[in-house]
């Protein structure tokens, strides 16, 4: 199915296909509860993708299965210095292909939360700002300056415009229903004082000045103007109040993961709390929720923030770096969804529901119109009445059973249960039915470190003979240098055109000096008061040292030789700053004084001395990643002696792409600190810096409030280790690959392999809950609802393109054990496996209902039965090849 929409996207996105609109023209606007769709008020999902994190030929398979997830909405940043890399010239092609993205999510009838910023934090280099807007004369950022004001007024128009042209607006038959001005810009207010407010102010008035004919929020904005919605960003938004009775309860960026710093352990947000986050805000009166990010994607290229955001922007979402569903969370949040949809009817015709209280910690909400209807066993009463509810356990510790309008309900602790007809639980928050699925990446990784014994089909790994090195000049390399008394601030001089700026100056050391060291034993040093993010010192062409951080002391001590010596400083950018306030300031490179120490006159002051500048790298510059620039330098097929300690050194090689459509990966794990480029893209900075070795819990407990902190996982391995190659930058066969190394590593190690699901488990027991889809979905008018009796099922699917190729384990009775250590408890029904072999072999996926029928026997009466299954996937195209 998913094949379908998929192609049939492909087929129909062109930038100028919109000569029809996606929906019939519809306008939206909000009152106290909810938005309102062609003055309908509805209960909305988002999900956020950022269009230039994804390979555009990604675009429809990630839209594709957001909206199989129940999503309504894709929530997506602009992203100003993408757009506008140069004053004035435009970029909307390929990763920055707005139109088509949102064309696109229009076509799949989603609806597009558009938040223009043009500040939009998001971990994205410099927040988002083009650097050439620090050159502006008198210029302060995001505040009441009217330079800044200029330049944001005239990009927001732009884009603004280009909707427009497009036909993209709810009102045009386009998908865009909402947008946004401005970023969390409350958090950093008080920092401009008077000229904060008057920005609010100035920022509400140009947003609703352009005319967009739809809502606009400002996030995190407490003071955000009339007609302009105040929303929450946080891990839990429910009691959010906005600044109006009149204005709904929006959840811009529910954070449903984190992103990941060189050198830091990975976030991981337990799904099961995930899910009461998003219940208990709709149980609270929310109508807004979306998930920041739904697919985090990649910082291609040099656009990760900072500084020492990685490249991998995964974000732990429900769909991967790579675009796979990463399961059960996928799974959970699709059943969530589903559940409440079915309360959506009574969700939007009440205003405030009906509160009560089950006991200390246990509360329900009550949506129900008429409030007079009342329940019976058949039913409600009077026609078009209806009813949802959800029952809260906040204990963190302990499940209860509570009453509610005369049942009985078992409620796990920290869960919500939804009962989108006020009598039958359709959906806990911590129970997960759906499947866990495991992917060959994860398998080499400290998550699931019990399964590394497990060899990759078609991975392409390296013979030495395919390698060419080519080694960086140190210091000036081009006629473009120049020299200047004084230190210069980095960004002022590579306007952000490279990391890299060479610092360079001479040091004459006398007789005495050497003498002096003799006598004395001293060995002279150098000290910069602060530099970020990295420095490496060169002396006479040889690496004596380097430093790493925000603003950090440098303190080495170099050699140096009788007469000239050529000290060389690069000073390197790892993503600009992308929050705070005063981001004009901030700057890179050198600050405060610079001393050479231990010589005989004392203390040498080199802060007035020439230096010479010396923006980037040769091999940059030349793109010798490029293919078409392999002759502009002279490659050498004989690698250095010792590769691991060979710095600023570049290498290339080619590779045939490994068979098959699933994500690529190259694994840097054999490397130090660079850049690597495939077949002229740049696929981001790599460094395999290893993250602290404590501090991630054995096991991570769901319950309780979450935070960034809670349930770190990789400690003591690389940060990040591979690098997603989108399938569509790779042909059969001759892909280059260069990398620029700029510490020492083994390109000898490098790795290409596939990623794809391998593994699937599910447990279903007679107990759960039946599966959503037996639930009537609500008619939105009459709100009717209704469920068939039905027991539950196991359901269990393996990614587009692949079947399942064998049944690891399967047992209908009290199996013991979880994923991958399953085995069989003492009730066990004898046809276990041929029941499952046969309703799952080579299909894509499969449903067995969890039922004594089914298995032909009751293993065990009287005692409540689970179905475990564990089952293998293959690509399709493989099984055809293990057959022939
Ligand atoms: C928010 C911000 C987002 C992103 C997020 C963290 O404060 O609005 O753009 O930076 O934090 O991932």
């Amino acid at each position: 199915m998913r094949l379908k929409i998929v192609l049939f996207l492909i087929a129909f996105v062109s930038r100028s296909s919109l000569a029809i609109g996606f929906f019939k023209p519809f306008n939206v606007s909000y009152d106290g509860r909810a938005l309102l769709l062609d003055g309908q008020r509805r209960i909305l999902i988002s999900a956020g993708i950022h269009y230039p994190r994804a390979a555009p030929e990604m675009w429809p398979d990630l839209v594709a299965k957001t909206k199989e997830n129940g999503v309504d909405v894709v929530q997506s940043y602009v992203f100003w210095n993408g757009h506008e890399p140069v004053r004035g010239q435009y970029n909307f092609e390929g990763q920055f292909d707005i139109v088509k993205f949102v064309k696109l999510v229009g076509l799949s009838g989603l609806y597009l939360h558009l938040r223009i910023g043009p500040y939009v934090c998001a971990e994205w280099n410099f927040g988002g700002f083009p650097v050439w807007l620090r050159d502006i004369p008198g210029i302060k950022f995001r505040t009441d300056n009217g330079p800044f004001k200029v330049e944001m007024e005239r990009f927001v128009k732009k884009i603004i415009g280009l909707m427009k042209q497009e036909m993209l607006f709810s009102w045009q038959g386009g998908p865009i229903i909402l947008l946004q001005i401005e970023n969390e810009y409350g958090n950093i207010e008080d920092s401009y004082g008077k000229g904060g407010k008057e920005y609010v102010k100035w920022a509400a008035r140009m947003a609703l000045g352009q005319d967009a004919g739809v809502p606009w929020v400002m996030c995190r904005q407490n003071d955000a103007p009339e007609n302009v919605i105040d929303t929450c960003n946080a891990y839990y938004c429910d009691g959010y109040k906005p600044n109006s009775k009149e204005k709904p309860i929006f959840w811009t960026e529910d954070w449903d993961g984190w992103y990941a710093s060189w050198g830091g352990r990975l976030p991981h947000r337990p799904v099961r709390d995930l899910a009461f986050a998003v219940a208990r805000f709709f149980e609270r009166g929310g109508s807004f929720q979306n998930y920041y990010m739904f697919f985090g994607g990649t910082n291609f290229g040099r656009t990760s923030g900072g500084p020492f955001y990685t490249t991998s922007y995964d974000y732990d979402a429900p769909i991967d770096e790579y675009g796979l569903l990463r399961q059960p969370r996928w799974g959970h949040l699709k059943n969530l969804h589903e559940a409440l949809r079915l309360c959506e009817p009574a969700l939007v015709s009440v205003d405030v529901p009906d509160y009560v209280l089950l006991g200390i910690k246990q509360e329900a909400h009550v949506y129900r119109e008429p409030v007079d209807n009342k329940i019976t066993d058949s039913g409600f009463l009077g026609n078009g009445s209806v009813c949802s509810a959800f029952l809260a356990n906040m204990d963190e510790r302990h499940s209860v059973s509570v009453k509610f309008l005369g049942q009985t309900f078992h409620l796990p602790p920290w869960s919500v249960s939804i009962l989108p007809d006020c009598k039958n639980v359709a959906f806990n928050t911590a129970k997960v039915q759906s499947q866990t699925s495991l992917k060959l990446l994860d398998r080499l990784s400290s998550r699931f470190s019990t399964m590394t014994n497990f060899s990759f089909k078609s991975t392409v790994s390296w013979i030495s003979e395919s390698w060419q090195a080519f080694h960086e000049p140190i210091g000036v390399w081009s006629p473009e240098n120049f020299t200047m008394h004084g230190v210069l601030e980095h960004l002022n001089i590579t306007k952000d055109s490279s990391d890299y700026l060479w610092y360079i100056t001479r040091i004459y050391i006398s007789d005495e000096d050497i003498l002096h060291w003799k006598v004395t034993g001293v060995r002279p040093s150098l000290t910069i008061d602060r530099v970020r993010d990295v420095v490496r010192v060169f002396v006479n062409g040889n690496l004596a040292g380097n430093a790493t951080g925000h603003w950090a002391p440098v303190n080495l001590h170099i050699d140096l030789k009788q007469g000239e010596n050529e000290l060389a400083i690069v000073s390197q950018t790892m993503g600009l700053q992308n929050y705070g306030a005063f981001l004009e300031k901030d700057g890179a490179g050198l600050r405060g004084q610079i001393n050479l120490k231990g010589l005989k006159g004392g203390v040498q002051n080199l802060l007035n001395s020439p230096w010479t500048y010396q923006v980037g790298l040769k091999g940059e510059f030349l793109k010798i990643y490029d293919l078409e620039s392999q002759g502009s330098v002279n490659w050498s097929s004989t690698l250095p002696p010792d590769t691991s300690t060979a710095s600023f050194t570049w290498y290339k090689a080619t590779f045939s792409a490994p068979d098959g459509a699933d994500p690529v990966a190259i694994d840097l794990g054999s490397m130090g600190k660079g850049q690597a480029w495939v077949n002229g893209k740049s696929i981001g900075r790599y460094w395999t810096i290893v993250a602290p070795k404590h501090g991630c819990p054995s096991h991570c407990d769901y319950r309780g409030a979450y935070n960034e902190r809670k349930c770190l996982w990789n400690c003591g391995r690389p940060t990040q280790r591979w690098y997603h190659v989108p399938r569509s930058w790779l042909q059969e066969s001759s892909n280059l690959l260069v990398l620029f190394e700029e510490i020492g590593g083994n390109p000898l190690g490098i790795s290409i392999m596939r990623h794809a699901t391998d593994t699937i488990c599910a447990t279903t027991s007679e107990s759960d809950y039946p599966p959503l889809h037996m639930w009537q979905h609500p008619d939105i008018v009459s709100g009717d609802i209704s469920i068939t009796e039905v027991g539950p099922e196991l359901d269990i699917f393996c990614d587009y393109g692949q079947i399942i190729s064998s049944i690891e384990f399967a047992s209908y009775g009290n199996p013991q054990g979880s994923c991958q250590q399953f085995s069989e408890g003492n009730c066990h029904a004898s046809k276990s496996f041929s029941v499952v072999s046969e309703a799952c072999r080579g299909k894509n996926r499969c449903t067995i209902s969890v039922s004594n029928e089914k298995f032909g026997e009751d293993p065990c009466p009287g005692v409540v039965k689970t179905l475990a299954v564990e089952a293998k996937c293959m690509s399709a195209s493989d099984v055809n090849i293990a057959y022939m």
